[in-house]
């Protein structure tokens, strides 16, 4: 087991009420001047925004508000809405929504004070120095952006969508209440589901045998997932269901999952480069790549995908035949994603197979050029991300 540091400072307010300590938590965490940062339409018309201005006003804090963060969030919009907190002198930023409107909270909250041009961060060329608080009001279960310390943000000049991780912009706090992700589409609450389940399987998959704690939460995680979710999407009204699969979003992308083990993270950036191209949801894109890269990797370390086959997928062990147990795992798995509307290919993704240049294109971006190499289950330099792809062009 490797050694770790584990922080989650978010305070996070869980439950149907939770709404009403937004103005509290505010005040609390220090907010004077906040920027409430939304998406499209649906805060909006939950009512969810409303009850947002009210908290704040009633809590005595002003507010500004910035909407229109897409999904896969734009940097333009990262540069607006930093315009935005330095003439206002913003002291807080408030993310209405999920991973696009938290990321997005996140850059501006780091690139406020800084000098230069917010995506220098996004190219390792800046650290995070002081930064604006940030809070989030999720509503919808996926992209764990309420408690990690990541952001993904998508630059519209090239189309690169890169990630910059500093524990300096968790959430301080996040609200939660599972009732607000009764609108959510079917197919957004499938998108969610994959990648809940991604971020504990990108943790799971490790060559580390003996953190055997982290492997039992990790099981769980999954196997509730595996259960409710699908309840979720039969009855989107279902709040059992929809609590079950909001917290497990949480916990999936906290670190919890991951105490002791070094994460492989490969299925993620090949799937980014997929929805910077094609401007894909994260979580389908996911879906199409991730048995191609089971099948690549698995002769790596088969134990690890025998116990997942076993403990997560309820595959009779077959002792004889390890990588027969292994294969039938990953075949579950893409099953279950079928069953939930996802696609498990390129093709299903996006309509139509890549090209060849298109895989070289993006083997190319996420090798950076080749100074780079993805995943630690096995490390992937430009070859094998091209393999990967083809794999899951199929
Ligand atoms: O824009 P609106 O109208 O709000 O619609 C959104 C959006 O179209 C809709 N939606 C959200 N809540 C809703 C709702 N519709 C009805 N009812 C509700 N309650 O859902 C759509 C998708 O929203 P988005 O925020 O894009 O989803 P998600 O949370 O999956 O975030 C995806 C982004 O997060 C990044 C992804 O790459 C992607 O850019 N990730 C961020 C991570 C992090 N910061 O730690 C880790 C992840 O691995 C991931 O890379
Ligand atoms: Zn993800």
């Amino acid at each position: 087991m490797r050694d770790f540091t584990y922080y989650a400072p978010t305070e996070v307010a869980f439950g149907a009420k939770s709404e009403e300590r937004i103005g509290a938590l505010a005040v609390k965490y220090g907010a004077k001047r906040v920027l409430v940062h939304y998406g499209g339409q649906s805060a909006e018309r939950s009512g969810l925004l409303g009850v947002v201005r009210k908290q704040l006003q009633e809590a005595g804090v002003a507010f500004f508000e910035l909407g229109g963060v897409v999904p896969n969030p734009r940097v333009s919009k990262v540069r607006e809405g930093i315009e935005i907190c330095r003439r206002e002198a913003i002291d807080m930023v408030l993310a209405v929504g999920g991973g696009s409107v938290i990321d997005s909270a996140k850059a501006i909250a780091f690139g406020a004070h800084y000098e230069g041009d917010v995506w220098d961060f996004f190219l390792g060329k800046a650290k995070a120095g002081e930064c604006l608080k940030v809070a989030t009001v999720l509503t919808i279960p996926a992209a764990g952006s309420e408690m990690s310390d990541g952001c993904v943000v998508t630059n519209e000049d090239g189309w690169h969508k890169r990630g910059y991780s500093t524990n300096k912009t968790r959430c301080c706090f996040a609200v939660m209440n599972p009732e607000r992700t009764y609108t959510l589409p079917a197919y957004q609450t499938a998108c969610g589901i994959v990648d809940i389940m991604m971020h504990t399987m990108e943790r799971y998959f490790s060559l580390e045998d003996d953190m055997a704690l982290t492997d039992n939460i990790a099981e769980a995680v999954l196997r509730t997932v595996l259960d409710w979710g699908p309840v979720a999407m039969r009855e989107p009204e279902n709040y059992r269901a929809r609590a079950q699969v909001m917290w497990a979003g949480s916990l999936a992308h906290n670190d919890l999952t991951g105490c002791g083990t070094l994460g492989d993270w490969a299925t993620h950036h090949l799937e980014h480069e997929l929805s910077a191209l094609f401007d894909v949801a994260h979580g389908a894109g996911l879906a199409a790549v991730w048995g191609s890269w089971a099948r690549y990797v698995k002769g790596e370390r088969l134990s690890r995908f025998v116990r997942f086959a076993v403990n997560v997928m309820g595959v009779e062990n077959d002792f004889v035949d390890p990588e027969r147990t292994a294969l039938k795992g990953i075949e579950r798995m893409e099953a279950f994603y079928r069953s939930i509307g996802m696609p498990t290919s390129i093709p299903e993704l996006i309509g139509r197979p890549v090209t060849e240049e298109e895989v070289l294109t993006m083997a190319d971006k996420c090798c950076r050029q080749d100074t780079h190499t993805e995943g630690n289950f096995k490390v992937l330099y430009r070859k094998e991300m091209e393999d990967v792809y083809r794999l899951a062009n199929k």
